[in-house]
């Protein structure tokens, strides 16, 4: 008789930035219903709204280094407390340090959860600086292009039919190379801590996005049913 999951399912994508966690978490989000959780939309949120916490992250974040982990807790916990996550979250860029991790295994443990998949994304370090230098979003609806590997059909928004893009200001070169460098240095540590919890996957994610996808919806299924 196949296990019945009871409580929602907590899924992590670790990777450096370009490792398409935030590409495949929302196509995971419109597949399978998950809700994604990405702290790195929740402090641009912030900054955006000139909040306290985000007036703190904004110059750590142009720098490409880690916001405190206070803050981050923080804002995550906020998010955490919202009704809709009880379907199942995928968190995209969090957790990033020991604290962060520890910090979510007593969140969850404080439901009975734990979390049920760490997915790593493997990626070339070379090949990472290129697909954060040519992302850019539809200003409209957030859908995520890239200048050669996605590109929108006609010029509009594949999505929503937006004819309007942005591109974040820490994707530039010379910040991506930082924000690498913070990942080797504080996450990619994480890798060993879920792997000794029994909850590390590996994904080859330097194949094309549909491929990724593919790949990674074949790893997630099993643990949301
Ligand atoms: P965050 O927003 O989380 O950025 P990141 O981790 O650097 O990751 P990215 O968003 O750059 O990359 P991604 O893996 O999501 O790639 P994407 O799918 O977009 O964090 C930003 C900052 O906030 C941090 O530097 C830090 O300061 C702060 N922060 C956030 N969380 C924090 C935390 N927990 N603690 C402390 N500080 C925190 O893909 C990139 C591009 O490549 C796209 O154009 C996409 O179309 C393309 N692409 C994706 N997959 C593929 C593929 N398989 N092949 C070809 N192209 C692809």
């Amino acid at each position: 008789m196949s296990e019945v999951c009871t409580t929602p399912a907590v899924l992590i994508l670790l990777g450096p930035p370009g490792a398409g966690k935030g590409t495949q978490a929302r196509m995971l989000e419109e597949t399978l219903g998950l809700i994604q959780l990405s702290t790195g939309d929740l402090l641009r949120a912030a900054v955006a709204a000139g909040t306290p916490a985000g007036m703190a992250a904004k110059s750590v974040m142009e720098a490409g280094g880690l916001v405190s982990d206070e803050i981050v807790l923080e804002i995550l916990r906020d998010r955490m407390m919202q009704p809709d996550v009880q379907s199942g979250v995928i968190l995209d860029g969090f957790p990033r340090t020991d604290v962060q991790a520890s910090a979510l295994d007593l969140l969850l443990a404080e439901t009975g959860q734990g979390v049920s998949l760490a997915i790593s994304l493997e990626v070339d370090d070379e090949a990472m600086v290129a697909r954060v230098a040519g992302r850019h979003t539809c200003a409209k609806c957030g859908e995520g292009y890239h200048d050669t590997f996605k590109r929108p059909t006609n010029g509009a928004c594949d999505k929503c039919g937006g004819t309007e893009f942005k591109r974040r200001s820490d994707d530039n070169a010379d910040t991506a190379r930082q924000r690498l460098a913070t990942y080797h240095a504080q996450t990619a540590p994480l890798i060993a801590h879920y792997a000794g919890a029994g909850v590390l996957r590996r994904l080859d994610a330097m194949q094309d996005i549909a491929a990724v996808s593919r790949d990674l919806t074949r790893m997630v299924e099993p643990v949301i049913r």
